[in-house]
């Protein structure tokens, strides 16, 4: 193996998986190793663009903690995320559609009883949630986990705030025995995903906005049935044809209705205007 030129190297490095005793390694490298051969090719890279390259992966890595992670981000701005997704969870009818997990999702959210406020004292305007967890047969499904979290009223995760060090706009919901489930939180807004890192700079050259619409996300979960990680989008945002990560599916996207100050649902008195949102999530069999 000497003399490699650029006609015979991509099949020097092919051969040397001859080796792998993994198959789905095997089939994985080889088609990692085709394409970025391809796309070298295709392109002409040059030495300094090349370099510009792992110099941006080298960044994104070193921008990555406990706390961020610029590789999911890097994944859900190129579309890879949804596309795996797509593939990973092809929906029969009846069940919700699932969509991106996105870098800001803590577990070990507090679990809090059927009805409560899961943004105590998160500033925004307040969203009352109601509907059923049911199988794709239709049956509801008592004892289901709800897994939720959102953004304030401002844009912001609790982990990106500094001065914000426990869990905030976020708890875990149990449906009761008719599979119906009911929580306060706020209502979302569209917020900008992180720009001050190397996939910020990426967005920018791309002439690209950083925005997505606003939403709630869930985990949806019970024993039997397939996870789901979705979200709830509020219909008539601005970014719902522009998503940054292409996560949108018409059939996550849900009226928020405004309610003047009065009694809410609940029985609960309003000072200030409220939204009720009514959304039933369809879990498909494991
Ligand atoms: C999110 O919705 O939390 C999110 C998803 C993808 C990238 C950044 C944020
Ligand atoms: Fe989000």
């Amino acid at each position: 193996m000497r003399n490699l030129t650029e006609q015979d190297l991509t099949d020097a490095v092919l051969a040397k998986l001859e080796g792998a005793t993994d198959a789905r390694l095997k089939q994985i490298m080889t088609s990692l190793i085709k394409h970025l051969h391809a796309f070298v090719r295709e392109v002409e890279l040059t030495e300094e663009e090349w370099f510009t390259g792992i110099q941006f992966l080298t960044a994104t890595g070193q921008k990555c903690d406990d706390k961020r992670q610029e590789y999911i981000l890097l994944s859900d701005t190129l579309g890879v995320s949804m596309l795996v997704d797509a593939i990973n969870h092809r929906k029969p009818s009846g069940a919700t559609e699932s969509t991106v997990l996105g870098p800001f999702y803590v577990a070990g959210a507090p679990e809090r009883p059927l009805g409560a406020n899961i943004a105590e004292g998160v500033e925004g305007e307040a969203a009352y949630f109601s509907g059923r967890v049911r199988a794709t047969d239709e049956k509801p499904i008592a004892g289901a986990t709800l897994d939720l979290w959102s953004t304030d009223g401002e844009g912001w995760y609790d982990v990106q705030r500094k001065d914000t060090k426990s869990m905030r706009a976020r708890g875990k919901i149990r449906t009761d025995a008719e599979g119906r489930y009911r929580f306060w939180t706020i209502k979302p807004v569209s917020y900008p995903i992180p720009t001050d890192g190397p996939v910020g700079k990426m967005l920018l050259k791309m002439g690209r906005h950083p925005y997505r619409p606003a939403h709630t996300h869930m985990i949806v979960s019970a024993p039997g049935y397939e996870t789901l990680t979705t979200h709830v989008f509020v219909e008539g945002d601005p970014y719902l044809e522009s998503d940054a990560v292409f996560g949108v599916k018409n059939s996550l996207v849900t009226s928020f209705v405004r309610h003047e100050p009065g009694t809410a649902p609940d029985g609960r008195r309003m000072e200030r205007p409220y939204y009720t949102v009514a959304y039933d999530f369809g879990l498909k069999p494991a």
